[in-house]
């Protein structure tokens, strides 16, 4: 089994009447320490995949693993760089950073 892995996953946005599916059957392996670049046009639903592999969205159907393990939340285990800005712009620098932190560690 590959490090990281999508099985037939499937995943449509929108709410009913309106559904759009954007990803579609996807199967995807990738191996420890391999460096994998997505390409496509706007809308083609690369922040999809990424949210989805970084545990901030489920797929509706399929499967993703790391190291074995499905993914069924974020995790200090993957790292994401925003294509926005994600910053609540009425906190300071250091509470932006200390809201992220104190989710992961909680403790
Ligand atoms: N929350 C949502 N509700 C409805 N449609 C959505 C939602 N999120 C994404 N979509 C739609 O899903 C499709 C894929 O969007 P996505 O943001 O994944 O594309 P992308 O490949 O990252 O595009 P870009 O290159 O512009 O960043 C688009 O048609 C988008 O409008
Ligand atoms: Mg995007």
């Amino acid at each position: 089994m590959a490090f990281l892995e999508l099985k037939n996953v499937h995943k449509s946005c929108g709410s009913r009447g309106t559904r759009t599916e954007v990803l579609r059957d996807i199967d995807l392996q990738i191996e420890r320490s391999e460096f994998v670049a997505i390409v496509g046009c706007s809308g083609a639903g690369k922040t999809t995949l990424i949210s989805m592999i970084a545990g901030l969205a489920r797929p509706d159907s399929g499967v993703i693993t790391l190291n074995d393990l499905e993914i069924a939340k974020p995790g200090p285990d993957r790292g994401i760089v925003f294509q926005n800005y994600s910053l609540l712009p009425w906190m300071s620098v250091y509470e932006n950073i200390h809201l992220a932190v104190d989710q992961v560690f909680p403790n």
